[in-house]
């Protein structure tokens, strides 16, 4: 996409367009609605913490001037995407950049595993991105313009024993969105792929992480740079992005070695990490 396009462009053209961002009262889904703010777009912020969410609204009115409203609902309940844009279209809000980034993680063998969590991730990780997604669909393809970003992970680019189906929900998420992408080729409407490894975040700690994985993924990427990198990319409509030079590298050997040969290295890392 152009420098000219609107969505680009200087700040001043870009007060009236909103974004909507999903897990914005933490981490990297915090670090993006402060890059775009400070980029002069307004915003709606959802999670579930909604004084985590007023706190960081009241901030960004202030430092920024831009309109923000806050959204405090579970994403993981069945219907929560529908509700959520029900509301918002009762009020004419118009969304033109969705952020899917809220996201957990699972830990530990599939075997052992509750599978009300597992049914909260899915939820969580898959169907609400795809209804959000499919809900600013109709306004964005009637404007002609629109940015959708996905936060996936590194996990994304290969299976992940003692993460299966974390791993699996963020495959889904890469492999939908550059078919969406293709679809919508053409339309003004671009969707992103974004693909952070280890980010110091509590995403380690809520997802159940071993003490010794936590420390080694303690301090690999601010989520600052991990939300920059995604909003450059999602506003020059990039297909995918992945954050840090030895994560791309990595990208790279995974593509060139077999699937097994991967599978089972992953494993071995992982495994008699469980907690
Ligand atoms: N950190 C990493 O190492 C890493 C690496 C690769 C990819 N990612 C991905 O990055 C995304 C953000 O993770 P993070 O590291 O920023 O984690 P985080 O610090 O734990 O933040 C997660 C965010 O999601 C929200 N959330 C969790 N459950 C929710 C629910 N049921 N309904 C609504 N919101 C919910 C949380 O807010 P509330 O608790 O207030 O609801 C919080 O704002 C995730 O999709 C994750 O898979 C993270």
């Amino acid at each position: 996409m152009e420098a000219t396009d609107p969505m680009t462009s200087e700040r001043a053209s870009t007060t009236t367009r909103t974004a909507l961002v999903t897990g914005a009262s933490a981490g990297i889904g915090r670090a993006i609605a402060i890059e775009l703010a400070n980029r002069g777009f307004a915003l709606v912020l959802v999670a579930r913490r909604e004084q985590a969410l007023e706190i960081l609204a009241a901030d960004l009115r202030e430092r920024y001037g831009v309109a923000v409203r806050v959204a405090a609902c579970d994403l993981a309940r069945e219907g929560a995407a529908a509700a959520l844009f029900d509301e918002l279209k009762g009020e004419e809000t118009r969304i033109d950049v969705l952020v899917n980034n809220a996201g957990v993680g699972l830990y530990g063998a599939f075997s052992s595993s509750d599978t009300e969590r597992v049914d909260r991730m899915l939820a969580l990780n898959v169907a609400t991105p795809t209804h959000l997604t499919r809900f600013v669909l109709d306004g964005m393809l009637e404007r002609g313009e629109g940015r959708i970003l996905m936060v996936a992970s590194t996990a994304a680019l290969k299976p992940g024993p003692w993460n299966a189906v974390y791993a699996a929900s963020k495959t889904y998420l890469a492999s939908f969105s550059r078919a969406l992408a293709s679809e919508l080729d053409g339309s003004g409407v671009t969707v992103t792929v974004l693909c952070p490894g280890a980010t110091d975040t509590d995403f380690a700690r809520a997802a159940d992480l071993a003490p010794s994985q936590r420390i080694a993924a303690k301090g690999v990427a601010a989520p600052e740079e991990v939300a920059r990198v995604g909003v450059d990319a999602m506003l020059v409509g990039r297909g995918m992005v992945i954050v840090g030079l030895t994560n791309r590298i990595l990208a790279v050997v995974l593509r060139l070695l077999p699937e097994r040969v991967v599978t089972r290295l992953m494993n071995r890392v992982r495994r008699g990490e469980e907690p």
